[in-house]
């Protein structure tokens, strides 16, 4: 009969589909595969657009300076050190007599004693997203928006973590925080730019990144201008189940209902980028703390609870021994400046000078949010704050 035989098929696809699903997350078990899945780094199009030529990306004839860097651990990281206009007006003619693509000594390239020279002049270092390259997608607009206007000194530093782009080896947690911690060790060390002028911004897996790095320079005592996390997440395990590619395919979003399930899923992730721990400890370590963390009502990809979750474990750390939920929460009512259609501000001051900002914008999206004015701002606030 013909509605058996319908039944009968649909029996069939369900059971496949489901097996095929299960099959697929028990491969995602290997490290290896897993990587892929997490980092996307094989996704960009370097070999189509190269970075090494920027102008197609809508910028000045050098006016981005691409050069390499070398790790501790020996991988060479592909890098833009870009140039705010202002600068490059003023020295456009000499600038366009360098000589263009990856510079074979970055020191000699006039892009680079221009950085070094300036007493005043300011660097935001980005680490950006999952896949692509730095030149990808709303990056290069967001360079733009970061470091345009006349009177700028912001330059821009913006790496390809190992695996990434042009850069040598493949991405780890472990590795990509290293690949960070040596950028900014390039910029304070090469660059001789002091951390009071430094930025250190990260976007959705570049706020993992972002954590990381500035923890360790807690550690050793460094203090920086300021941090900016936009559309962060506070831990890949707790992010799992809520995570959709692209903002559409809700992967792992059938198992959220199985805490078994759910439980041996967690344990099974091999880069597990606990950024809340690692946030409370750079707050707690810190003297001086400047923390935005900025994220979209509409970002499809990355809740922007999570971005509440990082700001509360921000704040509990200005506290000894933690604050309970509910004081927490009373207080930052207190501190919060409602926007309208549900985005506010919260400005978490603690003694010791510590400043923690969250910022819960209605646009933005997942990426875009990065052109975004509030971005800017949050930079500007951050070195303004020096006085
Ligand atoms: C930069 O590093 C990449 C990867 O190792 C290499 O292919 C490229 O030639 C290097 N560029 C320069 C100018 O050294
Ligand atoms: C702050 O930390 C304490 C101690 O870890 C914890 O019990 C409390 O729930 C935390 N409060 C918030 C608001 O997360």
């Amino acid at each position: 009969m013909a509605l058996a035989s319908i039944i009968k098929k649909a029996y069939y696809t369900l059971f496949f589909g489901i097996l095929f699903y299960f099959s697929a997350l028990l491969a995602l078990t290997n490290p290896t595969l897993q990587r892929h899945v997490l980092y996307v780094h094989k996704l960009h199009s370097s070999a189509w657009f190269s970075p090494n030529e920027p102008e197609q990306f809508g910028f000045a004839k050098n006016q981005v300076q691409p050069f390499n860097f070398t790790t501790p651990d020996h991988e060479v990281i592909y890098a833009w050190h870009i140039l705010p206009l202002g600068l490059y007006a003023k020295h456009e003619t000499a600038l366009l007599q360098q000589p263009s693509g990856c510079a074979e000594d970055i020191t000699k390239s006039l892009a680079f004693q221009l950085l070094r020279g300036e007493p005043d002049s300011k660097l935001i270092i980005n680490f950006h997203g999952n896949a692509g390259n730095v030149a990808q997608g709303w990056r290069t607009d967001s360079y733009r928006t970061l470091s345009d206007g006349s009177t700028s000194n912001i330059h821009i530093l913006a790496i390809d973590y190992r695996g990434f782009g042009l850069s040598t080896g493949f991405p780890t947690e472990d590795g990509l925080i290293i690949d960070g911690v040596a950028a900014v060790d390039w910029a304070m060390q090469v660059a001789k730019v002091p951390a009071s002028r430094i930025v250190i911004l990260g976007q959705s897996l570049g706020t993992g990144v972002t954590t990381g790095v500035v923890e360790q320079f807690a550690k050793r005592g460094i203090d920086f201008a300021g941090v900016v996390l936009v559309a962060g997440f506070s831990a890949i395990p707790d992010l799992l189940t809520k995570y959709s590619i692209a903002g559409y395919i809700p992967i792992l979003s059938p198992i959220g209902p199985y805490p078994r399930l759910k439980k041996i899923l967690r344990d099974c992730v091999v880069d597990k980028w606990l950024s809340t721990e690692r946030l409370a400890n750079f707050v707690r370590l810190s003297k001086r703390v400047r923390l935005f963390i900025i994220h979209s009502k509409n970002d499809p990809e990355i809740p922007w609870t999570e971005s509440e979750a990082l700001f509360a474990a921000a704040a509990n750390a200005t506290t000894d021994g933690g604050m309970e939920v509910g004081l927490f929460n009373k207080m930052k009512a207190r501190s919060t400046i409602d926007t309208g259609d549900g985005t506010f501000i919260s400005t978490w001051k603690a003694g010791g000078d510590k400043i923690i900002r969250e910022e819960i914008l209605a646009y933005g999206h997942h990426s875009r949010i990065l052109t975004y004015a509030p971005v800017a701002l949050a930079a500007l606030k951050a070195f303004d704050f020096e006085g």
